[in-house]
């Protein structure tokens, strides 16, 4: 059976239990409410998007719903390249909120593991556990072992929290969340399962011998665990329990792992023997020309790593990911530094590879997940680029531990370096203490432990990886808010009920019934505004929105206090100039996605974006810089869309499919509900092509004719392989074509030319300069034939008379003519009733006892002035041209001695 029908089965089977099919979260963790899990950095489970089902705070379409989730969990890395560990698998889950409990899950599990029309699973195979005092999980599995001649006691185990409750250890130490015990499953796959009286020891040893394999775990959540962090600075100490109370009802949440259950189906012994992997191991033979999977234990090993994190990596950047020094983007740039190192170390690519594996997983699994093919340009270029980088990095990192290696000689190398080599140079440990060993120097591990418990604690944030949850933050507000009433794409002022203020950090946050103002989103900014009764002003400072409630951040007043305003009737106006000069903004941002895909190809993805009413910035994915030529023609094609004047057309509730067929571009990153907004650009028929379609609740144009103008301002890099653009539309723009008119003008101003001929007048100021700058040097040369030499002393004083010389001048005459042997050059000249001297020693003047810094300070005292300096060189100002000779021959005195 392949995975896919594995997966086809699965759903099959509980749909014949009422099971409705729910669209699967991205590995970005979003929930059903398309709000972002900021606890979580991936989604690793089936359960996380479902949160506010099991809480009772959304509703689901139906009780019963089942999934198959794309997961990631990086807890484990170190192991993957085994039999049974991957970062990035399927799980397939059946939900119950609220229906079916732990009776019922049990029997499904049961009847479709071993049921003969389902996957036939022989029960003498299974073993379960379940947690320490849940007698009802126990008596559930018994029930079904006894039932086909099986030995409960045989089977079955009670064991604790830690592999019994979930998620992991949550009953004494949380996390807060949801959680309840769970029973977990799994197959015998190694040879003749045991019989005869089999006790918990015995199934523990089994079970650390790799013997069993997990394939299933039914939780029972029941309970919200409730706790604080014992120090809000240091997630890492934990938290502090306050209370488990009951969730407002029971619910199931199970998980089947797809790549393992395929593999005790195939009767095989590791995950990587299914079809899951196999296309890509083929592939990377095929690219190597002379790899052979299972050719050596090594070999094996490294190409599971590299299939494991290249199927990781790119599920990742399809979802929106991209390689970054922190959070999500950190842990993606360390799967494919080590599916890179593993490629280049242990299977022999000199070049970069890893990209070109890339359609043994989009052409596999894209059926399924069609952002795979979707982003298919994206992740290509994005690996490749990576790889180039890494491969330069790699190569300095190297020649460093090598250089290092030279001086240690048999000694350690430190654990500050070590890390470096990690932090800086992407170095695993591993590959460190390899190099090391060649060269018979060790490494100091625990000094390298240290240095990196250092830099987590910097850097907190990227070292989380999957924790399944924290307490969401309270912001002063009642949690069971309704749902906000959105008026503001028609309307900019309307009126409306106050239904919860509360005092907050920087104003009042303030909740109405239905509103006007936008809040943050989708790049584009929250609204301002006002919101006024007959008594007071409320001044909104900005908008932003959680769960679908609407938070207006408003300016304090002394006037009255917030609750005195709730249930208040109020009129609420956006400020209107300031929400056009956004949307134009918005829709400019849309034109440029089109014109930057069209100008340089469909690997062009957002990855960011920020639209106010004064810029807007526009992050997308390509690997190098645009030219000036590219980024001309894409202005250019922005501002004919602009007067092309093409009605923008928004459809409202489309059904995602259809919103895919009319071909509307889903950004990079985002969950979409089942329902999306369509922002189009011209006013063809959904069926034919247009010159933009997006997903998008943002807030727009009427006509792009409304935008007037749009200018580029800046491009630049934001990350390796993203690239910015920062545009100006509408007023902003003219602003700016204003701005930019008014420095011409002022520089024209300056050269006293029109600003229509400053070109010309520049050039004719640097023919100018030049010119000048051969007068000087003329003049240099003048000095240095009009010099005399004399002998004083053991010295051979050089003299140079020059006018109006420049100190550079005087400095390049002094060391010309203080070329040679025992040689001091005394140069002075005469700028109106001024004096300028400069002196050089040559190194063995200087040697011998010459100073041109006390030789010059007499000098320019002979002439009422003053300066001073170095052995070699001085220069000095004088006063009065008249004793010129008077200072030169003062200079004498002194070099005679
Ligand atoms: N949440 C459980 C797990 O991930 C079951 O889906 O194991």
């Amino acid at each position: 059976m392949t995975v896919r029908e594995l997966r086809r089965k699965y759903l099959a089977f509980f749909e014949t239990k009422g099971h409705a099919r729910a669209s699967a979260s991205p590995l970005i963790p979003y929930d059903v409410t398309g709000a972002l899990d900021e606890t979580l950095l991936f989604n690793g489970s089936g359960m996380n998007q479902f949160k506010p089902y099991f809480r009772g705070i959304a509703t689901p379409p139906t009780k019963r719903l089942m999934t198959a989730q794309k997961c990631l969990r990086t807890g484990d890395i170190e192991d993957v390249g085994d039999d049974s560990h991957l970062t990035m698998f399927e799980m397939l889950g059946n939900f119950s909120i609220g229906d079916y409990f732990k009776r019922e899950a049990i029997d499904f599990s049961w009847e479709f593991m071993t049921s003969t029309e389902w996957l036939s699973l022989d029960p003498r195979r299974l073993s379960f556990t379940v947690f320490e005092t849940d007698d009802e999980a126990y008596e559930a599995w018994s029930r079904h072992l006894v039932g086909v001649g099986v030995e409960p006691a045989t089977r079955v185990f009670r064991l604790g929290e830690e592999t019994n409750y979930w998620p992991a250890g949550a009953f004494s130490k949380g996390p807060p969340g949801p959680c309840g015990p769970n029973s977990e499953m799994f197959y015998w796959v190694d040879g003749e399962p045991p019989v005869g009286p089999y006790t918990t020891e015995d199934w523990l040893r089994d079970d650390e011998a790799k013997n069993w394999l997990e394939i299933w775990n039914d939780v029972f959540i029941s309970s919200e665990w409730q706790g604080a962090l014992r120090d809000p600075k240091r997630p890492d100490k934990g938290y502090e329990k306050t209370g488990m109370p009951d969730l407002p009802f029971k619910s199931i949440d199970t998980g089947m792992g797809l790549e393992r259950t395929a593999t005790v189906i195939g009767g095989f012994r590791s995950v990587y023997d299914t079809d899951a992997f196999q296309p890509i191991f083929r592939l990377l033979e095929q690219v190597s020309g002379s790899l052979a999977y299972g050719s050596s234990p090594e070999i094996t090993r490294a190409m599971r790593i590299v299939a494991d994190h290249l199927r990781a990596a790119t599920f990742c950047i399809s979802d929106g990911i991209l390689p970054s020094n922190n959070g999500r983007g950190y842990v993606l740039r360390r799967l494919i530094r080590r599916a890179i190192l593993k490629g280049a170390r242990v299977l022999g690519f000199d070049e970069p590879f890893l990209f070109k594996l890339i359609p043994a997983v989009s052409d596999n699994m894209g059926e399924d997940y069609p952002e795979l093919r979707e982003k298919q340009d994206v992740s290509t270029e994005t690996l490749k680029n990576e790889e180039v980088l890494f491969r330069r990095t790699l190569k300095q990192g190297t020649a460093l531990l090598t250089e290092w290696l030279g001086s240690l000689q048999g000694r350690e190398l430190d654990g500050d370096r070590a890390f470096m080599l990690y932090d800086t140079y992407g170095f695993p440990l591993e590959v460190t203490r390899e190099l090391c060993t060649e060269a018979g120097v060790s490494v100091d591990e625990e000094g390298y432990r240290a240095a990196m418990e250092e830099a987590q604690e910097r850097s907190r944030g990227a070292n989380q990886t999957e924790g399944p949850y924290t307490a969401v933050a309270g912001d002063g507000l009642p949690s069971d808010l309704p749902a906000t009433e959105f008026l503001g794409y028609h309307h900019t002022a309307a009126t409306g009920k106050v239904v919860a203020a509360a005092e907050a950090k920087e104003g009042w946050v303030v909740v109405l019934d239905r509103t006007p103002f936008y809040a943050e989103s989708g790049g584009q900014v929250g609204d301002t505004g006002i919101l006024k009764s007959d008594s007071t002003t409320l001044r909104v400072k900005d908008t932003t929105k959680k769960l679908g409630v609407f938070s207006h951040l408003v300016e304090k007043t002394a006037d009255v206090l917030p609750h005195q305003i709730v249930g208040m009737e109020l009129e609420l106006g956006v400020d209107a100039v300031r929400r056009g000069a956004i949307t134009r903004h918005h829709t400019a941002t849309h034109l440029l996605h089109a014109a930057l895909r069209h100008h340089l190809g469909a690997h062009v993805t957002q990855a960011g974006s920020f639209v106010s009413d004064e810029v807007l910035r526009f992050d997308f994915t390509h690997g190098k810089a645009l030219t000036d030529g590219e980024i001309n023609a894409v202005e250019e094609m922005v501002n004919q869309m602009v007067w092309e004047a093409y009605p923008v057309t928004t459809y409202e509730d489309v059904p995602i499919d259809d919103a895919r067929k009319m071909g509307a571009m889903a950004l990079f990153g985002e969950k979409y509900a089942d329902h999306v907004r369509v922002v189009q650009i011209g006013d063809m028929p959904p069926t034919e092509p247009s010159p933009s379609r997006e997903l998008c609740g943002g807030i727009h144009v009427k006509n792009t004719g409304q935008i007037g103008l749009f200018k580029i301002v800046h491009e630049g890099s934001v990350a390796s392989g993203v690239r910015r653009i920062t545009a100006v539309a509408g007023e902003a723009a003219y602003q700016w074509v204003r701005a930019t008119v008014g420095q011409l003008e002022e520089a024209a101003g300056l050269l006293k030319a029109n600003p229509q001929d400053l070109v010309p007048a520049i050039q004719r100021t640097l023919e100018t300069l030049k010119e000048e700058r051969k007068k000087r040097e003329k003049l240099a040369a003048q000095g240095a034939a009009q010099s005399e030499e004399q002998q004083v002393g053991q010295f051979n004083l050089v003299v140079s008379r020059m006018t109006d010389a420049e100190a550079e001048d005087m400095k390049n005459a002094a060391n010309r003519l203080a070329e040679g042997a025992m040689k001091v050059s005394l140069v002075v000249s005469t700028n109106g009733s001024k004096l300028l001297f400069a002196v050089k020693a040559s190194s063995d003047a200087v040697a011998a006892g010459a100073h041109a810094g006390n030789l010059i300070r007499e000098v320019a005292k002979a002439t009422g002035g003053g300066g001073g300096g170095r052995p070699e060189f001085a220069t000095a100002g004088g006063n009065d041209p008249a004793k010129v000779e008077e200072a030169i021959g003062r200079a004498k005195e002194i070099l005679a001695g």
